[in-house]
């Protein structure tokens, strides 16, 4: 398993934060890789990505303003905006593009960093940062975002004093920048927890890390397993960090055997039907719900699925009730009764997620399924026709 898509563009943002040679190791081939790679060169870093190495080389005088093409194709460019106001106290990022999944405002980043003494705006499509100097403050989320805390986080690292972050995000992938930033010289306590406290240092040194597994991809295959009633073992994730689903895929009947380094699973039998709430970190995670719904679409009886972090990811049911699945959707809940099988149908991914959940139904529904816009799961999964083809899936890429 490849490290995180969620956590290793963070950790090549956090190179921004020490002048010299940073070494991020087990990076996925993902096309966001290169990607935030190049929004870093545009800050005036050098980065050069070979196999799994992305070996990045940070100036004494970083550009402050992230404003050219990558910047719009990448959601997770605005995490430079932390290490921006950290290391320059000034930054004009570019509002990013990303994922068609809902609305995500920037409101909690802003007032997180206005709280560290900047003065934060949004400016003709740009979020504009400026500050004298940061100070340390008692911040607390209204909800634990995964981007906001990591923005704050990275600016507070080089704020003067303390920053308590309460009802932070408690992902791994939190965990895993704050590891990278303690080995550059970062003093934070508490990250994993709802609450981060993060005494502020006068500058940071390069490290070389090693990007956490990628828990969401582990879980597809998990779920995979699930949809298809096969069995799949995972290496190079914690299992832990995947506790919340397959404890739900043990409920639909699924054996599980966890570990030193992952896990095994097999689904001997139709999936029974279970419900799933998507909730932050430890809940079950918001980006595994359509693997979810896939397996909901097959399984014995009825499944309720709740989606609490991003609105519209229901826009996927659409796609899979083109496969046959029996689901309606109401507000932030869908409803599905299980059939034996699905039927082929042209379906169209709309995130990297919801592409991947498309895949897994196709597995399952009788005659050849065409998934477009598979350039979504290139974003997040390395090798994803080759995985399930070494997995015995019939799949194979056409174009795109
Ligand atoms: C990250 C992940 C994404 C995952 C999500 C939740 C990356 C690159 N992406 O996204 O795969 O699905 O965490 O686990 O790491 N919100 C606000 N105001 C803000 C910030 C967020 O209202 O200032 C809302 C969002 O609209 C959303 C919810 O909070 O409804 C969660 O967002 P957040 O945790 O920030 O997700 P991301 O960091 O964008």
């Amino acid at each position: 398993m490849a490290g995180a898509k969620n956590s290793v563009l963070k950790l090549m943002a956090a190179a921004l934060l020490a002048e010299g040679t940073t070494v991020i190791t087990n990076c996925p081939a993902i096309l966001d890789v290169p990607l935030m790679a190049d929004v870093l060169i545009g800050l005036g870093c050098s980065v050069e990505l070979t196999g799994d190495r992305a070996t990045i080389t940070t100036p004494a005088e970083l550009s402050h303003e992230a404003d050219f093409p990558a910047v719009g194709r990448l959601r997770a460019s605005v995490c430079v905006l932390g290490p921006l106001m950290g290391r320059c106290h000034r930054a004009r990022v570019a509002l990013p593009g990303g994922d068609a999944i809902g609305s995500r405002p920037l409101d909690m980043h802003q007032s997180g960093l206005r709280a560290l003494g900047a003065t934060m705006s949004i400016e003709h499509g740009m979020v504009v940062g400026q500050a004298d100097q940061l100070r340390g403050a008692q911040i607390g989320l209204d909800f634990p975002s995964v981007g906001a805390t990591e923005n704050i986080l990275m600016a507070a690292v080089l704020a003067q004093g303390t920053t308590v972050i309460d009802n932070a995000a408690r992902e791994p992938e939190i965990i895993d920048l704050a590891a990278m930033l303690g080995q550059m010289g970062a003093k934070i306590v508490g990250a994993g927890s709802a609450t981060i406290t993060i005494e502020g240092v006068e500058a940071l040194h390069p490290t070389e890390h090693r990007t956490v597994g990628d828990r969401v991809v582990g879980g597809t295959w998990a779920f995979a397993a699930g949809v298809t009633r096969g069995s799949v073992v995972v290496h190079g994730i914690d299992a832990r960090h995947l506790a919340a689903p397959l404890e739900r895929l043990l409920q639909a009947g699924a054996a599980v055997d966890v570990l030193d380094d992952g896990f095994a699973i097999e689904m001997p039998r139709r999936p029974r039907a279970v419900d799933f709430i998507t909730m932050p970190y430890p809940g079950f995670p918001t980006d595994l719900q359509p693997m979810a719904l896939a397996l909901a679409a097959v399984a014995d009886g009825h499944s309720l699925i709740t989606e609490n972090v991003f609105e519209a990811r229901f826009r996927f049911v659409d796609e899979l009730i083109r496969m046959g699945a029996d689901a309606r959707t109401d507000g932030h809940h869908a409803s599905l009764r299980g059939r034996a099988n699905l039927s082929s149908a042209p379906v169209w991914s709309t995130d990297i997620r919801a592409g991947a959940g498309l895949v897994l139904a196709g597995l399952v529904a009788e005659g050849i399924t065409e998934v477009h816009e598979v350039g979504h799961i290139d974003r997040g999964y390395p090798r994803f026709v080759e995985d399930l083809q070494s997995l015995g899936a019939q799949i194979e890429r056409v174009a795109g």
